[in-house]
């Protein structure tokens, strides 16, 4: 049994030994992950952490307001907003592998750029057990990262040997509200998952208002407990539908809403049925957009959470 208050006694003896008094950086995405390695690197080396909270315009709607309300005051934290970068990069591109790369590639070069203004020594990355796990262990617990403009780090992940439920509960007792220790996971590549073919301002808009859409019905119905995830996928599909006595021609977006223990395969659970045509109602009303919003039932396996 973990004992929180012990972990990060330990943890922060540990980093600062590792550290010392060099200057390490972190990507915050406002996961549960990299916000309690935030904050227990900061604890143990105070502001040589810069912890860097990058903006690829793939977030969810409130996502930047939200994380950096949770963290301007309590980190040394920076705010880049890459937007554009990221947006011109994938222009026209609507393979999902590929826009994964781009994403990765160009996440990598910004980092890059704001590790070099500071002249990091150290990467902290909050790796957790399943990460490594997955890979058999093959991946060394100390190892280098080393950058395509030349820069090596050295890699520091204190929360490596913790699970998910570990890594929260070590979130509670460092502080960090509720809502952000029990936040669905959302992934790296953003709605670039979550928006199918190629990617616009406008889909991206249309996906982020449904998607918070799901995300209040869900939770003020209490629901967000039960479910791993809870989503809204736009396709790139358009159907006809029909608003006043006007034919309409517009999106198709899909419900994801999956309960699962660590994300290597989910279910789809009982979902009370008002609550889903709440959600439906509610998107093609709200969303001009969209004409046409289903749900999805399939389980993992065979399809995967996210639909790219
Ligand atoms: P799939 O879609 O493979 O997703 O069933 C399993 C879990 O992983 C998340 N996911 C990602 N997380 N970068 C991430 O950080 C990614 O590229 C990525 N792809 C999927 C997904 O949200 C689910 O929780």
């Amino acid at each position: 049994m973990l004992n929180p208050s012990e972990f990060i006694k330990e943890s922060i003896e540990k980093i600062k030994n590792e550290i010392g008094d060099e200057k390490a950086i972190i990507a915050l995405s406002g996961g549960v992950d990299s916000s309690v390695c935030s904050v227990l690197v900061q604890e143990a080396i105070g502001n040589n952490l810069i912890a860097v909270f990058v903006n690829h315009g793939l977030l969810r709607e409130g996502e930047v307001e939200e994380v950096c309300g949770i963290f301007e005051d309590r980190l040394n934290f920076v705010y880049v907003d890459a937007s554009s970068e990221f947006l011109e990069a994938l222009n026209g591109v609507e393979d999902p592998e590929e826009k994964r790369k781009i994403i990765g590639k160009v996440f990598i070069d910004v980092f890059e750029r704001e590790a070099e203004k500071i002249q990091a020594k150290f990467l902290v990355q909050g790796t957790i057990a399943p990460d490594w796990i997955e890979s058999e262990g093959k991946i060394k617990s100390h190892h280098n990262l080393a950058l395509p403009r030349g820069m090596v780090l050295e890699l520091v992940e204190p929360v490596r040997e913790l699970y998910k439920d570990e890594v929260r509960e070590i979130g509670l007792e460092l502080n960090l509200p509720k809502k952000l220790v029990y936040r669905q996971p959302f992934p790296g590549p953003g709605l670039a998952v979550r928006v199918i073919g190629y990617l616009t301002e406008e889909k991206l808009a249309i996906c982020r208002k449904a998607d918070e859409i799901v995300r209040e019905e869900i939770i003020n119905n209490n629901l967000d407990g039960n479910l791993w995830q809870y989503f809204a996928v736009l396709t790139d599909t358009k159907v006809t539908g029909v608003k006043g006595d006007q034919r309409d021609f517009g999106y198709l977006v899909v419900l994801r809403m999956v309960a699962s223990v660590d994300a290597m395969t989910a279910y789809i659970p009982e979902l009370p049925w008002d609550v889903v045509r709440t959600i439906s109602k509610r998107i093609t009303s709200e969303v001009s957009e969209v004409t046409h919003v289903s749900l999805s039932i399939s389980d993992k396996p065979p399809s995967t959470i996210e639909f790219a």
